[in-house]
């Protein structure tokens, strides 16, 4: 049963102290965040108390489910809580959007093609909100973090992202940037502020969509994109290791696909080396693994097997093969050659 806490507890204290450094780095960095992300702490606090008792009431040792208890309460009283994903106007993201749908999961998406999440919402028919955001743009991120206060959420898939391919002196700067601030720092910011909720909220599950890009020791004429998967892939086994030492209740996973047929590649102006699987084999199996609470899933046996492979020859050789690959994608049918990359 819920209770309204009014007065400010030991816990809220203890989350709203845990959470001051972590604004304050933001402030600093240029993420300047308003009254209503130190709301979301309230909110947060009062949600950990709610938690606390939940937890206590069904101290006689319920299964809590990969999503968390509460997503277990609400479950068994036939509401989900949000499941949230960035990126649903395409490829894996929108995969994800009809799967949680399905489920019976009310979702938020989020992309810029405000269009095409419309059609979408109207092809699922189920609860969906919109929140059109650029997740280059650090006032989109705050905005977006802003409209998720007070918004429970039981499942958040991290996943916009693009790639930018070429050669490292002829790639546009700007373009990778932008890359940057989708695939690492959007991912890194909305990362950190769900799983501060989800801890303090009782449960959750996050996927980080990273790939297998991130895997390998590099990815030559694509190297930016490979080192933002690395660095996702990175982060999320680091925190999935801290939150398994502190028992939280909270999973996290990083999603490692090999070429997966979506709008990527146009993006990427590359076609693939090797044959991709679909959206729909690639979420079905994520989703199958973050039920196991696998910390890194790789969709596919052809690419689980190059992944370890990969370990037990010399890195330099790696780096050689994944050059070939990479020179064969941008020489492909879509890709152009790298002398000539233009990337859009
Ligand atoms: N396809 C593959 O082979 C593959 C393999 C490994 C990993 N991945 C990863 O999987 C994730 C999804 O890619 P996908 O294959 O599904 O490609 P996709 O079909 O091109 O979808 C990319 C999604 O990211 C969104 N996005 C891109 N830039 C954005 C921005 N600035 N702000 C907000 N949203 C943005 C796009 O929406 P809007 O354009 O509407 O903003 C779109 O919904 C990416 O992180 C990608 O790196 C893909």
């Amino acid at each position: 049963m819920r209770t309204h806490i009014h007065e400010v507890t030991d816990l809220d204290k203890r989350i709203i102290q845990r959470a001051e450094p972590y604004l304050k780095h933001l402030k600093e960095t240029g993420i300047v965040l308003g009254r209503s992300m130190r709301k979301a702490a309230a909110v947060c606090a009062q949600e950990a108390e709610n938690a606390v008792r939940d937890t206590l009431e069904r101290a006689s040792g319920a299964d809590r489910g990969v999503f968390g208890a509460d997503t277990e309460n609400h479950t068994a009283a036939g509401k989900k809580n949000y499941a949230v994903i960035t990126g649903a106007s395409s490829g894996i993201g929108l995969e994800f959007a009809k799967r949680l749908s399905l489920e019976g999961y009310p979702l938020i998406l989020i992309a810029r093609r405000r269009d095409r999440l419309e059609v979408l919402r109207r092809e699922l028919g189920t609860e969906c909100l919109l929140l059109p955001a650029d997740l280059a743009r650090r006032e989109d991120l705050i905005r977006l973090c802003e409209d998720l206060v007070g918004r429970r959420i039981d499942i958040f898939i991290n996943n916009a992202g693009f790639g930018v391919s070429g050669p490292f002196v002829a790639t546009e700067v700007a373009r990778e940037i932008g890359m940057v601030d989708v695939n690492v720092t959007a991912q890194h910011v909305l990362f950190k502020y769900i799983l501060h909720r989800m801890e303090a909220e009782g449960g959750g599950a996050i996927l980080n969509v990273a790939s297998s890009a991130g895997l390998f020791p590099a990815g030559p004429y694509m190297s930016g994109y490979y080192a933002t998967k690395a660095y996702m892939a990175s982060l999320t086994r680091g925190v999935a290791e801290e939150l398994r030492q502190a028992k939280s209740p909270v999973y996290v996973g990083c999603l490692c696909p090999g070429p997966v047929n979506t709008e990527f590649n146009d993006v990427a102006d590359v076609s693939f080396a090797l044959p991709g699987i679909s959206a729909e084999e690639c979420v079905d199996y994520a989703l199958r693994m973050m039920a196991r609470r696998q910390t890194v899933i790789i969709p596919g046996r052809q690419i689980r097997a190059a992944v370890i492979g990969q370990r037990l020859i010399p890195t330099a050789l790696t780096v050689r093969i994944t050059a070939a690959q990479q020179k064969k994608k941008m020489e492909g049918p879509a890709g152009k050659l790298a002398s000539e990359q233009t990337i859009s």
